[in-house]
């Protein structure tokens, strides 16, 4: 079959998927079946956990017609038995001929192509960036067994999060939030401590320069014993959910608008404990937001994948730092990490890190 042909049904493939959950257990996976002749025969996209993989779905939609197609799909199709049959298998007994596929599966090891090769089916891999986009956050977790975790600081030079009396707006630049509403449009959820909560009454959605609500909104998470602050935003988030399932007040919005994310409090101080919970709720990444007793928890689990810091050229001299104090005593045992990218956000550096292993004596 013609490239052009393959290439136009992946880009099918993948609009088809985008229409799948973003935040789900499951990746987001589109499948296009085509005739011999280049024609489409039937269609098909995952929905979610429970619901038909998206092969399944086309196979079912396409009865008889899908012997001799080739299959188009946006990921390598699964072999697991889980609570729907392998795709693998259902491609080759319902006799595709051949399947194209843009991404591996991570968690296969290259299962589902062998799996076709012996039931006869001509198996190719053609890479597709789209494709590959709407999987990464997924195959990350999948190969961190818990969600990717990024610890974004916005801080002065001198490394402060905030000034002497608490006040921390704004620290950096009008460009740096645009930039970090931007991040949290592209994670599962975004997390905070209680102390953050209390001292910044964050809203945590994810808004464009006009102050609108983005499509995508992540979970806005809070991490702590202490009760959300009365008439703080996230406690109101919390009373509007609860009243509109009461029935006591309507739900204000239009239900095309997009909506801030639902607000989960958890009340615990173990970050695994944090990672397992958004994990299970379809969680792939984290932005978290601070402060540093949060993000100084992550740190000394283990449990920051990358490190994002938002440097603003100011001076504070007093305030809280930004990294709490980490059990470090000595030069030796410094953290270290590897500079990944540096890009400015107008007047302020956007530091892209990852840690490495410990210093190393000279
Ligand atoms: N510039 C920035 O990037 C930035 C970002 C965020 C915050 N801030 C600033 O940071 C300051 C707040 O700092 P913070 O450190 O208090 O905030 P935080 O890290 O958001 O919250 C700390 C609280 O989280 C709870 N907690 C959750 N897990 C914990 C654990 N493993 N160990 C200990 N406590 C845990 C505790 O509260 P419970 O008693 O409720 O359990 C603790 O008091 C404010 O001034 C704020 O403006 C700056």
């Amino acid at each position: 079959m013609a490239d052009a042909v393959l290439r136009q049904a992946l880009d099918r493939a993948v609009d088809l998927a985008r229409r799948g959950p973003a935040r789900d257990p499951n990746p987001r996976v589109g499948c296009v079946l085509l005739a011999p002749d280049g024609s489409v025969v039937a269609e098909g996209a995952h929905r979610g956990a429970g619901t038909p993989h998206a092969e399944t779905a086309a196979l079912a939609a396409a009865g008889d017609a899908a012997r001799g197609a080739t299959a188009v799909v946006t990921l390598e199709p699964c072999t697991h038995h889980g609570r729907t049959p392998p795709c693998a298998t259902a491609l080759v007994e319902a006799g595709v001929s051949a399947v194209v596929y843009a991404v591996p599966d991570v968690t296969a090891a290259g299962g589902g192509a062998q799996v076709l090769a012996a039931g006869g089916v001509d198996v190719r891999r053609e890479p597709h960036p789209g494709a590959e986009d709407l999987v990464a956050d997924w195959a990350r977790a999948a190969c961190l067994g818990r969600p990717h975790v990024t610890w974004k600081i916005a801080s002065t030079l001198d490394g402060r999060v905030a000034a002497a009396d608490g006040t921390s707006r704004w620290i950096t630049s009008p460009q740096a939030r645009s930039a970090a509403h931007t991040l949290r449009s592209r994670v599962g959820a975004v997390l905070v401590g209680t102390g953050t909560a209390h001292a910044d009454d964050p809203g945590l959605t994810a808004r464009d320069d006009d102050g609108m609500l983005a499509p995508d909104q992540p979970l806005r998470v809070v991490v702590g014993t202490r009760d959300l602050p009365v008439g703080s935003q996230l406690a109101a988030a919390v009373a509007a959910v609860a009243d509109a399932a009461a029935g006591r007040r309507p739900a204000d919005h239009d239900a095309d608008d997009p909506r801030p994310g639902e607000v989960v409090h958890l009340r615990t101080h173990d970050p695994a404990e944090v990672l397992a919970d958004l994990r299970a709720r379809g969680v792939h990444g984290v932005l978290l937001e601070g402060g540093p007793t949060l993000g100084g928890a992550f740190w000394r689990a283990g449990l920051v994948d990358e490190l994002l810091v938002h440097l603003a050229p100011a001076l504070l001299g007093a305030g809280p730092h930004a990294i709490p104090d980490l059990g470090i005593g000595t030069i030796a045992d410094a953290a270290r990490l590897e500079l990944v990218e540096v890009t400015t956000l107008g007047p302020d550096l956007q530091l892209r890190l990852r840690p490495t292993t410990p210093a190393q004596e000279d």
